[in-house]
């Protein structure tokens, strides 16, 4: 049964090949002072960052740079970036490139006024922000993480070992987020299959949780079915346009918050890969995919039901004359071979993990309770172990 819910996606998108003209829309609406926050130098590769500073230029806008946010942003470059921010007086933010620059624009957004420690107070305490915020808007360049259309935003603290996220509430959802398939054409293939598994992890995580009959399971077999076709083009193509466009608007709706409510969800895959990368900084879907098939195989009984209509419903196993738990390995199986067909790093040793890690990396991993197994320290050890 749908449990009770508020919804409310704020965030206004603009999509397609003339979508970039969004910002003519959308830059009156804010202040003199934009912060243009990007990341390690595509942008400048591959022509967006100047199409960007000319709207900016047009619109009467005094730019003030942030670069060189780097994949899984540092809390040391986050207080680089509150800086930044105070010293231009910054009016709006501005985020061109992919979820690590969309996430650390705003989280610079809520901690520019906060006269609290952002790190402690919004990643270890989990507490709401409660001062001004500054308005952001995204450029999308790179597509998987969903940041473009949520409150999620995810901050490595290398000293303490942990990369927490944190999903923030309505007000800190992007304004307004530019989404042209085009701008990822020039993503590396690691980096762009790498977000295709972001993406069905997204799903799953969402999926693979309660035993009720719920309208967003079934959406999201649809958005399954979509990825895993749009990723085969994709992966032969690269400048497939409709696959592409495909591909990022699936990325959208797997994490703007729809497909989860009035559900349960699990998201222990992300707590898992996030501990592999608080001691390797890999790259993000690349850890979800090298822990995901351990994790699966080790629930799979817990969730068996939902397992097995998970293989025929997405990866179409023909379930006549076998049992429940053949249909469910089945669809492990054809999962398993897919991800290998188009690239994805399954397991940790590849990511940069090693023996003398696992410890610290079991207690890096916050538990989460909604899956289909509440995993202890023991459970994420095995897991952990077998994802070597
Ligand atoms: O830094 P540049 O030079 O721009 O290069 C980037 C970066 O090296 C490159 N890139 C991006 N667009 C490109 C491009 N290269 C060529 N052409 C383009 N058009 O790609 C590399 C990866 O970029 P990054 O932003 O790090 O990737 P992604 O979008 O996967 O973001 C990962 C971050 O988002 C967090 C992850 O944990 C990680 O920190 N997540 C955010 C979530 C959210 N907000 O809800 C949820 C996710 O589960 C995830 O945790
Ligand atoms: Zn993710």
């Amino acid at each position: 049964m749908l449990g009770n819910f508020t919804y409310c996606n704020p965030t206004k998108l603009y999509f397609g090949k003339d979508a970039l003209d969004g910002l003519n829309k959308e830059l009156p609406k804010y202040g003199k002072n934009v912060l243009l926050v990007y990341g390690g130098g595509s942008i400048k590769k591959n022509g967006i960052y100047d199409k960007v500073v000319a709207a900016l230029k047009a619109n009467g806008k005094n730019i003030f740079e942030d670069a060189g946010v780097m994949p899984n942003p540092t809390v040391e470059k986050l207080n680089e970036g509150i800086e930044r921010a105070k010293k231009a007086k910054a009016d709006f933010i501005l985020a061109v490139g992919g979820g690590s620059v969309c996430d650390y624009a705003k989280a610079v957004s809520i901690s520019v006024n906060c006269n609290d420690n952002p790190w402690d107070k919004y990643f270890i305490r989990f507490e709401e922000p409660t001062c001004p915020i500054i308005p952001v808007g995204c450029v999308l360049t790179m597509v998987g993480t969903g940041s473009e259309m949520n409150g999620g935003s995810v901050i490595t603290n290398h000293q303490q070992k942990l990369k927490i996220g944190h999903v923030f509430g309505e007000e800190v959802f992007p304004k307004f987020s530019i989404m042209n398939p085009e701008f990822t054409f020039t993503l590396p293939k690691y980096q762009m299959v790498s977000g295709i598994y972001d993406i069905m992890s997204h799903i799953l995580e969402q999926y693979f949780s309660g035993t009720d009959d719920n309208t967003s399971d079934y959406i999201m077999e649809g958005l399954l079915r979509s990825l895993i076709h749009s990723a085969n083009v994709a992966v032969e193509n690269p400048n497939d346009y409709q696959a592409r466009s495909n591909i990022m608007w699936t990325a959208t709706w797997a994490l703007n918050t729809l497909v989860a409510k009035g559900k349960t969800t699990d998201w222990m895959v992300h707590m898992l890969g996030q501990a592999v990368a608080a001691y390797t900084d890999a790259t993000h879907g690349m850890t979800l995919a090298a822990v995901s098939m351990p994790y699966y195989r080790y629930i799979l009984t817990d969730g068996i039901a939902k397992f097995a209509r998970y293989a025929v419903n997405v990866w179409n196993v023909n379930p006549a004359g076998k049992t429940e738990s053949q249909i469910a390995n089945e669809g492990l199986n054809a999962m398993e071979a897919w991800m290998k067909k188009i690239g994805l790093v399954m397991n940790i040793t590849e990511l940069g993990a090693t023996e003398d890690m696992l410890d610290g990396m079991v207690k890096s991993t916050l538990i989460m309770d909604g899956g289909y197994k509440v995993m202890d320290e023991q459970d994420i050890r095995t897991v952990l172990k077998a994802s070597f």
